[in-house]
Order: C-alpha cells, then structure tokens, then sequence
C-alpha cells in the first residue's frame, strides 16, 4: 500500500493524506477485503480529511466531528447522497433513502408521523410479546445451543412488518430475510467492486439479486392488496401510505413508490436492529460482570413482569450497555454524499462532485475522543467521559435533516427486546464459534453468532 501526501498548493497540503493504492483501483480492492481493518489502519495514521482514490473516482474521507457536522447538518444543502447510493438503488427504488430534494420531503413528511413518540408504544408492545414467544421457544427446547443473528434477524422483521405494516411476516420470515441478506449482501459487493462485474446477465449475482428481489415484492403485494382489500386494518404506516395514494385524486405516491418505502422499511427496520441486539448478547457474554449487572438491575426494577416503554428511563445500565455497543458496532457504518458545489472542509479543498464518506464506525473508535477506545465499557455513558465527546463523534443515527426516522422505533425496539430476554436467559458464547464483525450493509458476524443460553429464575 503506499501512502503519499498529496501538494495541493497553499490551502490543503499539510492536512491532506492521500491513499492511492493500485493503479485505476485506487483503495477499491483493499476496502473490499477488508473495509472495517483496512480503513482503521488508515485513518489511524492520517488527520482529518483523506483522499482516497476509487476506480477512477475520488474520495474524500471527512473523519473529524466538525468536518461531519458541516456535512450532516450545517451546509446539509450543499450535499446530496453520493454516488454509491446508485448501487443500492435496486433496493430501495424510490425509497427515503435514496430520494432528493422535494420527492424525498414529501416522503418523509408522509412517513414522519408513524414514528411519533405515541406510536413507540404499540413497538414496544409488540416487541414484548415477540421477544417472549422467542424466549418460549428457546427454553422449552432441549437444544440450548441458539443461533442468535437468525433469531433475532426473523424476531425484528416480525416486529417491522407488524408495527408498521400490520401484517403478520412469520410464515414467510425465512425466505425474507434470506432474500434482504442477498439484496443487500449484492449491493454491498458492487458499491466496492472494480469494475463492476457484478451487474450485468452472465453475472450469478446478477439473477441472484433477481430473484430475491422477487421474493420480496411478492411478499409486499400480498399484504398491500390484503389491505385493500380490507382482510387486514389499521391506522399505521401502510393505511397511510395507501391512503396518499389515493386522496383527493391526487395521487400522492406511486405504486412502485409504495412497494419502494415497504421494502426500504423492512430492510433498513431489521437489519439495523437485529445486529445491534446481537452485538450486544455477544459483548455481555464476553463481559459476565457486565451481564450480570443488566440482569440486576432488570431485576430489580422490574421484578417478574416485563419491561412497559417508561420503564427505560429507570434502566441506566442497560441503555448504557445499548449506547456502548451502537459505538461499536454502529449498524450504518459508512455514510455516503457527494458535494453539489466546491466546499472547504477542516481547511481541504473538495472540488464538485466529489464523493464524501463519513463513517460513525471510524470515528465512533477515534483515539483522539475515547479513552481505551476499543473496549467494551458501558460506564464511559454513566460517569461523565462522554460529557466532552463532540456531538458527531457519537452520531451511530447520523443527524441533520437525513437522520434515522427509526431511531425512537430502534431505541424502543432494543429495549424491549433485551430487557425481556435478559431477563429470562445468560448468553455464553458456543464452544468453537468464531466471531468477525464483517461490513455488509451493517456491521456483521461473518461466521454466525451460536450462543449457549442458561435459564435464570428469581424470586422477587
Ligand atoms: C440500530 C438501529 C439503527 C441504526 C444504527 C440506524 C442508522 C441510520 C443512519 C446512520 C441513517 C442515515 C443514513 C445516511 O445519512 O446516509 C439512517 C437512515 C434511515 N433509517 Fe435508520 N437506523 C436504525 C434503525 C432504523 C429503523 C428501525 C428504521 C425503520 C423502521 C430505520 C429507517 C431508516 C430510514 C428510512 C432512513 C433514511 C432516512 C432519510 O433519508 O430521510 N432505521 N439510519
């Protein structure tokens, strides 16, 4: 690899680090095999902004909390979603994520309300009670040996297509998170590959992606057109979402906009949380005093009954414990923009249309803002430490106007779902099982994550 700093004249030479990497590849190969290691090594030897050469385009790495500010939120206007957005495009469609200017206002706008605070508590309900069928299923078997990111993968789907879509995903819950894992798994792939082999008719993954996508849609239809035709009710994002496409007249959305927004909920709401929650079941079986206290401090603040949404506040251990695996595994690990306009960032220059990466993972692991920063220490939320991290060295739901509209639902969801199954089991991680976070689309176990679970009974 070699690294060399680029003369750019008087404005930006000292600051300025610039990887290069192979010749038309640029950084590509190395971000592929390895982006979470491969990145870390880099940024750990660099300053605030880094120039990375990709494919023939450039990028620049903004990895400081102003330069993130200025680009998440203070001059948001000058940006818009980067180029690697187009690779995920085949996901999202026309979903939020990937919408601009005004079809991404009214979309958000349409959406906003079935994330209101009133809204969290049929999640957290609904979250209970899966969680508990789960909990159920796990100890009336003999087998105590669980696959822990399967079950939570298929538990935050059920959770997703309930709260928000009022359909009941169980009996298809295999094939639909198989199919969201191909979708994004592909995405992933092409968002890095050099060149792009990945897309075209010869290609495997080509009719792979294909044929997930199927899946996924033929799900869809099946509950839009049951509420349509009235089998299924209710006033929750799918009611409104059918509603503006017909009020007035005046079509709102668009069918394929609809099935869009439906599938980008159902893969950005179960990814994210179903590895977070598995991140977190892996580090309190790494940390047995640190389960040990979640699961006192559950105790005693709940007894024998299960967690009610205001319960939360009366859990700082736990939210702690919650807080400190979003820093370390933050689900959307990199964020992508491309300037509209020449911006000036921590004193780089960065010409139009240059493609901007942010990476809560990087900078949530920055030396210069967290003490010991690779270890696991829920108490650094409790005892002031993070008092003086900046706002956007801890931002695992981005900000600005494009931050998560899931956060209240993440949040909530995480917290009913740990609180119950803590409550009721201890995780030890399974003989011979081999832990890797990997970066798909979200941070990953790439071998699995097989736990052992113990059933805990107390009389309170
Ligand atoms: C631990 C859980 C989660 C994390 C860490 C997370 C993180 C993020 C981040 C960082 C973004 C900004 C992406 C960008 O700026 O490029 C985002 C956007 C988004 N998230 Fe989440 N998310 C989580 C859960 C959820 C849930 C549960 C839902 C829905 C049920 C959701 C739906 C969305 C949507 C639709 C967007 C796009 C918003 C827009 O562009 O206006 N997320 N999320």
């Amino acid at each position: 690899m070699s690294l060399a700093i680029a003369d750019y004249g008087s404005l930006q030479a000292p600051l300025l680090t610039e990887f290069k990497g192979i010749p038309f590849l640029g950084a590509s190969p190395f971000i592929k095999k390895d982006p979470l290691n491969f990145l870390s090594a880099l940024v750990n030897r660099s300053d605030k902004v880094l120039k990375m050469q990709h494919v023939g385009q450039t990028v620049f790495l903004v990895n400081s909390p102003i330069g993130i500010e200025y680009v998440l939120e203070k001059a948001n206007k000058k940006f818009r979603k980067g180029n690697f957005y187009n690779k995920v495009k085949p996901v999202f469609g026309k979903g939020l994520p990937v919408l601009e200017k005004e079809d991404w206002k009214r979309h958000r706008q349409l959406m906003q309300p079935s994330f209101r605070k009133q809204e969290l508590e049929r999640i957290a309900y609904l979250s209970v009670e899966l969680a508990n069928d789960l909990i159920a299923k796990w100890t009336s078997s003999s087998n105590k040996t669980v696959n822990v990111d399967a079950d939570m993968a298929k538990l935050t789907l059920d959770v997703v297509a309930f709260a928000l879509f009022g359909a009941d995903i169980r009996k298809y819950a295999d094939k639909v998170v198989q199919a969201i894992d191909d979708v994004l798994s592909i995405a992933e792939l092409r968002i890095w590959a050099a060149p792009d082999l990945y897309w075209n008719w010869l290609s495997p993954y080509y009719w792979r992606f294909k044929s997930a996508r199927k899946t996924l849609d033929s799900v869809i239809y099946e509950f839009v057109e049951r509420r349509k035709n009235g089998e299924t009710f209710g006033s929750d994002l799918l009611g409104t979402l059918i509603m503006a496409m017909e009020i007035h007249g005046e079509k709102k959305i668009t069918d394929i906009e609809l099935r869009d927004e439906i599938t980008t909920l159902l893969v950005t709401g179960h990814e994210s949380t179903a590895n977070t929650l598995t991140w977190m079941f892996y580090e309190l079986a790494q940390h047995p005093d640190i389960q040990e206290k979640v699961i006192n401090e559950l105790f005693e603040n709940l007894g024998n009954r299960n967690p009610l949404p205001e319960d939360f506040d009366n859990l700082p251990f736990t939210k702690a414990v919650i807080q400190e695996v979003l820093r370390l595994y933050p689900a959307a690990w990199s964020l992508a923009r491309a300037n509209l306009e020449d911006v000036e960032i921590e004193g780089v220059f960065i010409p139009a249309g240059s493609n901007v990466m942010i990476s809560p993972y990087l900078m949530q692991r920055h030396r210069q803002f967290y003490k010991n920063p690779e270890a696991f220490r829920p108490e650094r939320f409790l005892n002031g430490e993070m008092d003086s991290v900046p706002k956007y060295a801890y931002f695992p739901f981005a900000g600005g106007p494009r931050g998560c509209i899931g956060e209240g639902f993440a949040w909530q969801e995480i917290f009913s779902v740990a609180s119950v199954i803590c409550r009721k089991v201890r995780f030890e991680l399974a003989p011979g099982q081999k832990v890797t976070p990997i970066a798909r689309v979200a941070i990953k176990p790439e071998h699995g994550m097989r736990m052992v679970i113990t059933e805990h009974h107390r009389s309170n």
